[in-house]
């Protein structure tokens, strides 16, 4: 029988251990009961460190990184947007640098939600960013409405990364967006990618020519740049997943929502070698991007359109 005067659900003790969440200095810090903790720093909205509650750091950033925001963060997770790869020439992104300006851009921190029930143990952190938060000269070579909201999730063992574009404005626009994930891995050479056998990739090293994946396991063997198109997965159909193993043992799960591409790159020797915010120089035996993004062709919102993509990273290890 329904009670009249049902009392109001039990409030979470206040002697339960909530997560924390601080900004100090342009750098957001979230760290949950369990451990798990995640850092943002507000340029780029970049990720540079995701530690599990074992205090495993997960990403990869360079010992050489630069972090006073004259240069995009090397490690991490870098945001792309609203170009990928290097600008190309007859469109409207023809003016903006190499993976466009979300990585360079000076975000706002919106807040943070968490569920106050007991033993949902997770924590959202939202960024924000419009035309306002760009310099002069971007805005002038990209001259859109546009607002973004970038949401991660710090969940045990997981972290969800989701992307909303709005077009504030009248003029539709074409973009693109992805997530510039450098796994941190313990051997490169014992390392190897699940879930991408008959798919198709274009090889950035050979000419964007497009290719069938033949590899049940994929090993990372020399220089690799390529953008892989994945079976779009929605929220009843998720069973896309990608499995980043070491030494046999699965390291990450990789789940995306309307992101149909996936790209893997790792500079290897040569490449790092020219990158001078790349250090260690062997560093390339302990990373790999695996970047979940809609980046071969480019996304069009009208005016008052929005489009939204998200992944989960799960760390096994
Ligand atoms: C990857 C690209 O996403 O980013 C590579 O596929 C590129 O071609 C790499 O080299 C790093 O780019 P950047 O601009 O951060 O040096």
């Amino acid at each position: 029988m329904e009670r009249k005067h049902r009392p109001p659900p039990l409030p979470a003790s206040p002697f339960m251990p909530q997560p924390t969440v601080d900004l100090n200095n342009g750098v957001v810090t979230a760290r949950l009961p369990s451990g798990d903790s995640v850092t943002i720093y507000l340029y780029g909205a970049t990720v540079t460190s995701w530690k599990t509650s074992s205090g495993k750091e997960q990403l990869f950033v360079s010992s050489a990184v630069v972090l006073d925001g004259s240069k995009s963060i090397r490690g991490g997770i870098p945001l792309v947007f609203p170009n990928f790869g290097p600008p190309i020439k007859d469109h409207a992104t023809g003016g903006l640098r190499q993976h466009g300006f979300a990585r360079n851009a000076a975000w706002e921190f919106l807040g943070k939600s968490s569920s106050e029930s007991a033993g949902d143990d997770s924590v959202k952190l939202d960024f924000g960013l419009g035309p306002s938060g760009l310099a002069e000269p971007i805005r002038a070579n990209w001259d859109y409405n546009f607002g973004l909201v970038y949401s991660v999730t710090l969940s045990k063992n997981k972290l969800h990364l989701s992307l909303l574009v709005k077009n504030e404005g009248t003029k539709p626009f074409e973009f693109h967006a992805l997530f510039h994930t450098y796994l941190a891995l313990k051997d490169i050479s014992q390392t190897t990618v699940h879930g991408l056998r008959n798919t198709q990739y274009v090889d950035r090293l050979l000419g964007d020519k497009t290719f069938q994946e033949e590899h049940d396991e994929l090993p990372i063997t020399a220089e690799t740049d390529r953008v892989y198109t994945l079976p779009v997965a929605t929220s009843e159909n998720n069973d896309a997943a990608l499995v980043v193993k070491e030494a046999g043992s699965p390291s990450f799960v990789v789940t995306s929502e309307s992101l149909p591409n996936v790209t893997v790159w790792n500079g290897w020797i040569d490449k790092i070698k020219g990158m001078r915010d790349f250090e260690p120089k062997d560093g390339y035996k302990r990373y790999l991007c695996l970047e979940p993004g809609s980046v071969l062709k480019w996304n069009k919102l009208e005016g008052g359109e929005v489009w939204s993509g998200s992944t989960t990273y799960e760390a096994k290890l």
